[in-house]
């Protein structure tokens, strides 16, 4: 229970890209839906700008905030005034900085005669810079006692797992864990958050099936049109591994395969079951992992990094990587992680495929051949929309959902190839934005749908040996694309129901026969 009183948010590169995209949106919605609930607000975007110079870029964004499809537009323009008139810019730079904000809020705070539930500080800056700015936050903005303090940090949460270690404990000298509120926005996309309860709500239907005998493979995909350009100097560093593999792919991978608790009312439950797939997965070797870069990064690079032509980079823009979890219920069961830049399409999505009882090359068209598979499919794609979809051979009707309705309205559309009415789809009423679904969560205080540091380190602990040993792999160059092509060609390529084998040939089932 958060008890309502005064909010001060901050947010600490307030007029930055990722600001300006979600952040100031997800908080004008947090505003919106929480205006008359008991908490008051004030707003502050910080940065190393000078006031003068930032606080109209900051207005110039905060004018721009939309409000939910079903608000009448007069409502709407009274809420956006209402945002603006509470919100401020300050420069944060020096300590005397932070100093003069805590101040101000606790001058605001007595001046009205309010009650403080609370104060977030929202980094959007990068990561080098976290541990400064914890320590100011906390020698100089701490609330009184009584009232919370939260603040939020986005990945990256270093770059292997020493330097997650190093991160982590540096932080822990200003913010105690419970205060940090570490950002992964898929756990904020909506099917994301749905996969566990869907596997306990279904878990009758599920778990008979949920195994080696049943499943031929799991695939949990990203797949982006666009390059990188404008941000070389952070993905460079990282690629494409540590920026949505360790992270996003990661989690759906264990919101996928651990097991289901008893309850789901219990974080700590969930955190441990979630915890225990790292320690049952295999070690991943180089020869599971493909890896891919798009044939125009290298130029970017030079471009943007002001490197030589003798310079090359081999930051991975694409990657595949092939895992196996070590218990009798999945042994040999591969799981495959991928994702790329410039790829054919954009879409996200995790497949739990199973296995046909019927050999299909002989009659590719019988309706025993058509893949039985259940889709969580996170956005994007040809669909545009959250949804799980469910192989209609592979269910009876009874699974279906009544909370949940029908995609009538995209009858045309298909799924990885698939026509829509081969599924049973069960979609959100409402789509939300996975930012403001967080924000939201930040502001409750349910620390379950952020990345905890025993979560964050154990991810580390599985993927730093890989990257490790891909330090010298030469990625395979991709045209970028729709022409994508070559060995890549399942991952690359629409539609294609592949694996990555031992010898990293891609195959596809369907045309072994
Ligand atoms: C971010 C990555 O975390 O996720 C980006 O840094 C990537 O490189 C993005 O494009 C993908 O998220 P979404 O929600 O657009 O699928």
């Amino acid at each position: 229970h958060q008890a309502p009183g005064h909010v001060s948010v901050v947010i600490v590169g307030g007029t930055g890209d990722l600001a300006k995209k979600y952040l100031w949106q997800g908080f004008f919605q947090l505003y919106a839906t929480q205006v008359g609930s008991g908490h008051t607000f004030s707003f502050y975007g910080g940065g190393l700008s000078p006031d003068a110079q930032a606080t109209p870029i900051l207005f110039n964004i905060l004018k721009n905030v939309s409000c939910s499809s079903d608000t009448p537009v007069e409502r709407c323009a009274l809420l956006r005034d209402q945002f603006l008139h509470l919100a401020q810019y300050r420069q944060l730079k020096t300590l005397e900085d932070y100093k003069a904000l805590g101040q101000h809020i606790q001058e605001q705070l007595q001046g009205e005669g309010m009650v403080e539930a609370g104060r977030l500080f929202y980094l959007s800056v990068p990561e080098f810079a976290y541990a400064d700015i914890a320590d100011k936050v906390n020698s100089s903005c701490r609330p009184a006692s009584g009232a919370w303090l939260r603040v939020v940090l986005e990945k990256p949460f270093g770059h292997d797992l020493s330097s997650a270690q190093m991160l982590a404990s540096k932080l822990w000298g200003f913010l105690k864990e419970e205060e940090m509120y570490r950002i992964d926005h898929y756990l904020g996309k909506q099917v994301v958050s749905n996969i566990l309860p869907f596997r306990k709500v279904n878990q009758k239907f599920l778990e008979p099936i949920w195994n080696r005998h049943h499943i031929e493979r799991v695939e949990i995909v990203l797949k982006e049109t666009l390059d990188v350009k404008g941000r070389i100097p952070f993905y460079d560093r990282y690629g494409v591994i540590r920026d949505v593999l360790q992270n996003h792919l990661t989690e759906i991978m264990t919101l996928l395969t651990m097991k289901v608790p008893e309850s789901l009312s219990s974080s700590q439950v969930v955190l441990h079951n979630k915890l225990q797939i790292f320690s049952l997965l295999q070690p991943v070797e180089t020869k599971q992992a493909v890896v891919g870069q798009y044939q125009a990064y290298n130029a970017e690079v030079r471009e943007e990094l002001n490197k030589t032509s003798n310079q090359f980079s081999i930051t991975p823009t694409f990657a595949a990587v092939m895992m196996h979890i070590d218990t009798p219920q999945y042994d040999g069961v591969p799981i495959i992680l991928s994702s790329g830049k410039m790829l054919d399409e954009r879409v996200s999505y995790a497949r739990v495929l199973f296995k046909n009882d019927v050999f299909c090359v002989q009659n590719p068209h019988s309706i025993h051949c058509k893949p039985k598979q259940i889709i969580f499919h996170f956005g994007h794609g040809t669909l545009q929309r959250p949804a799980v979809l469910i192989s209609k051979n592979l269910f009876k009707p009874e699974l279906i959902d009544e909370e949940w309705r029908e995609l009538t309205e995209h009858k045309d559309a298909t799924v990885l190839g698939l026509p829509l009415s081969d599924f049973y789809a069960q979609a959100p009423k409402v789509e939300r934005e996975a930012y403001a679904e967080l924000i939201g969560h930040i502001l409750s205080g349910r620390k379950d749908c952020f990345i905890s540091a025993e979560y964050l380190l154990a991810s580390w602990g599985l993927w730093t040996p890989l990257l490790d040993s891909l330090l010298s792999s030469y990625p395979r160059i991709y045209p970028g694309g729709e022409e994508n092509g070559n060995l890549l060609d399942f991952h690359l390529k629409r539609n294609e129901i592949g694996y990555v084998s031992d010898d990293v040939v891609i195959i596809n089932p369907e045309q072994m026969g």
